[in-house]
């Protein structure tokens, strides 16, 4: 069991939780991620670390409402347990570029932030762009701009907090004037395959976070499967990074939505 420390409410629907996990935190690294069970009958889902403190023995993980489980977990408090918490799981982030923008849509501004993070402690020169549907769904602002970035670009598609648009946007800017040799993405499908585009339009390779659906998160179930350069790669074992410019999108968003039904039935039988 794992003892909820603290909890924090970014939005209406995004949370972080503090959990007690010396052990976990230990190990973890920038862009790995973890599964959590809430109970004995519970779904197994994915979360990324999104901060880790070795010496005071704990782990963070944030989080969207978006279905039964997420709704569930949103209900718990400080001091409240959580039945399985297993990690850290999938390959740790390497990006080899030594300016390097790193690009986060919505809640995988939660996996930017880790990366980001370690990129300046590695002294690259990194940027940063921020993007969401609107202000109250930009997380981690304060965070990301206590880095020491070369630049922190957002973007909103209502305009409600920076440039009103698209990642795509600013990422453009930063290719066509040889700002970056590198990129890093992780956020909506559609997203990270725009961004994807932009890059190759410069030459700029991109690597990109992957958030297949999961249930087990070691390789067995299968579930996670990508089509990475004509190859099915697992992304939990595989990944979660791949070069996305070998990334099958459609094949991706596909699968994204293979569950969209049971998952709307889920949450309706659970509100009734
Ligand atoms: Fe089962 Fe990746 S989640 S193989």
């Amino acid at each position: 069991m794992y003892k909820i420390l603290k909890k924090t409410q970014f939005s209406e629907k995004v949370f972080e939780f503090r959990v007690d996990a010396p052990r976990m935190a230990k190990h973890a690294h920038a862009g790995q991620f973890l599964m959590v069970r809430i109970n004995e009958t519970g779904e197994r889902v994915p979360f990324t670390f999104a901060n880790w403190n070795p010496d005071e023995g704990w782990i963070e993980f944030i989080f969207m409402v978006v279905g039964k489980t997420t709704e569930c977990l949103s209900k718990l408090e400080e001091g409240d347990y959580i039945q399985d918490i297993t990690g850290p799981l999938g390959c740790p982030t390497e990006i080899e570029g030594d300016r390097v923008a790193v690009v986060g849509g919505g809640v995988g501004l939660a996996i930017a932030y880790p990366v980001a993070r370690m990129l300046c402690e590695q002294g690259k020169q990194v940027s940063v762009i921020m993007g969401a549907r609107n202000k109250d769904l930009l997380i981690l602002f304060e965070q990301f701009a206590a880095l020491p970035l070369e630049n922190l670009f957002i973007t909103t598609d209502d305009g409600s907090m920076g440039e009103k648009g698209v990642v795509t946007l600013p990422l453009a800017r930063l290719c066509e004037t040889d700002a970056i040799d590198q990129a890093f993405v992780v956020g909506p499908v559609p997203m990270m395959k725009f961004s994807t585009l932009t890059c190759r339009q410069h030459k700029i390779p991109i690597m990109a976070s992957l958030n297949p659906i999961m249930v087990d998160g070691t390789g067995m179930c299968g579930c996670c499967r990508v089509e990475v350069g004509g190859e099915t790669k697992f992304a939990c074992v595989d990944g979660p990074d791949f070069d996305a410019n070998l990334v099958d999108w459609d094949d991706l968003a596909h699968r994204q939505a293979s569950y969209k039904a049971e998952e709307a039935a889920s949450i309706k039988h659970y509100e009734e």
